[in-house]
């Protein structure tokens, strides 16, 4: 689709945690404006490989670029500045805080007034509400505390925050995992934003039906070692969900439990 260069590439990268190999031989990349799934089930190196991105971890084998030259983060920090933005799971939140000081974090604007600093509530309150309003996330009050929010409002407040500090990738660690079917449909409506507003997004999950919409590439990930990088047009719904299920496996443990039931 695009012919611009690959905001990452990974090339054969491996790692292990002393005597365990977490992750071994993979390569996949993220393209500006295309979501990059993630897919395997637990233990497969989901994690690794994201906080390897993220500088979380370094790698101890193959190559990690970002945007074109060789990437190595020492935290972070460092790869935030670089512009890869990461949501974690179990998002980083202060549940009592507001949603718009949770916005910024750290971030606010402020006023300045000789040698002194105050925060500019005010102004906070207007861009976070637009920033969020942007986004199509209408809060009601952003002085509300972040943990009145629902687990898919928390996600999607996230999501705006890496658009609006101007992240050039997105890290997404299992975003639906804990939603209900509606919710998670509402945080993948944002995934579709964030990629449309032309950010590369990297996108965990287990489940094959909030992947196949939204990605442009699968890489499918067993016990560490991949199974493939396959571009949307390379693998069908049907082909990815088999891949994942471990295929035979998933028929006899169906026939398994019809035969439980009777
Ligand atoms: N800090 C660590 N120290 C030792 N082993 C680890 C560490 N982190 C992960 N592992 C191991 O590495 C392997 C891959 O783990 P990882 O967390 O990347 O899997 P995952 O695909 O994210 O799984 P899940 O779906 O359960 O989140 C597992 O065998 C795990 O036990
Ligand atoms: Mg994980």
């Amino acid at each position: 689709m695009t012919t611009t260069e690959p905001l990452i590439e990974v090339e054969d990268v491996g790692k292990t945690y002393g005597s365990v190999i977490a992750l071994r031989d993979v390569s996949t990349v993220v393209n500006p404006g295309e979501v990059t799934c993630v897919l395997g089930d637990n233990g497969a190196g989901k994690s690794t490989l994201i906080k390897i991105l993220a500088g979380v971890h370094q790698h101890d084998s193959g190559t990690f670029s970002f945007e074109g030259r060789p990437a190595r983060f020492a935290s972070p920090r460092e790869a935030l500045d670089a512009g890869i933005a990461t949501v974690y799971q179990d998002l980083a939140v202060v549940p009592l805080m507001s949603v718009w000081r949770n916005f910024f974090l750290g971030s606010e604007p402020r006023i300045t007034w000789g040698p002194f600093a105050m925060l500019d509530r005010r102004r906070g309150r207007t861009v976070a509400r637009e920033a969020l309003a942007e986004m199509g996330i209408d809060l009601r009050d952003v002085e509300q505390p972040v943990g009145t929010l629902s687990g898919g409002e928390r996600q999607c407040v996230a999501i705006a925050r890496a658009v609006h500090f101007g992240a050039k990738v997105l890290i997404l660690d299992e975003p639906t995992a804990a939603l209900g079917v509606k919710q998670a449909g509402v945080v993948l409506r944002y995934v579709a934003q964030a990629r449309d507003r032309g950010l590369g997004v990297v996108l965990i999950t287990h489940n094959p039906h909030h992947a196949y919409p939204v990605g442009n590439r699968f890489l499918l990930l067993k016990r560490g070692r991949s199974l493939g990088s396959y571009e949307k047009s390379k693998i069908t719904l049907a082909e990815l969900t088999q891949q994942m299920a471990g295929g035979a496996e998933l028929e006899a443990l169906e026939h398994e439990l019809r035969a439980a039931q009777t």
